[in-house]
């Protein structure tokens, strides 16, 4: 039998994490494939409609990554993510999703090695989740 792999959508601010990735990758920082990274401008312009059409169309989990509190270049998009995330964490935890499912970080620029280490962890931690629930009882 396979080992269950999950598909984790990765939503990743252009001036701190995707740049990150960048990093990660031209140092060589192997992380799983398992991720797909989709380039915002802002974390605040993750709309909550987004991680919820990811859930519900094959994601296992999201990730939401951005600029570290107080240097997001929009100012305060940043702190808008957090207040939605934890709406967000409440409205899953009632469709019995584990809020483990979605995840908010702030890895800067500069920290290729903290992307790799949390893009690590997280694929850890929904494979020992299992397949979201969520998607093999939903008719699109
Ligand atoms: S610009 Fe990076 S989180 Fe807002």
């Amino acid at each position: 039998m396979t080992e269950f792999e999950p598909t984790i959508v990765a939503f990743f601010c252009n001036w701190c994490t995707y740049t990150a990735s960048d990093l990660a990758g031209t140092s060589r920082l192997s992380y799983p494939p398992n991720i797909k990274i989709i380039r915002m401008m802002c974390t605040g312009m993750v709309d909550p409609k987004y991680v919820i059409k990811a859930l519900l169309e094959g994601a296992d989990a999201v990730l939401i990554s951005g600029c570290h509190p107080g240097d997001c270049h929009y100012i305060n998009g940043n702190y808008k993510a957090r207040r939605r995330v934890k709406l967000l964490k409440e409205m899953l935890k009632r469709f019995g999703l584990e809020e483990e499912r979605l995840r908010l970080t702030w890895i800067g620029a500069s920290d290729g090695l903290q992307l790799a280490e949390t893009i690590n962890t997280m694929v850890d931690q929904v494979k020992k989740l299992g397949p979201s629930e969520i998607k093999s009882t939903m008719v699109i």
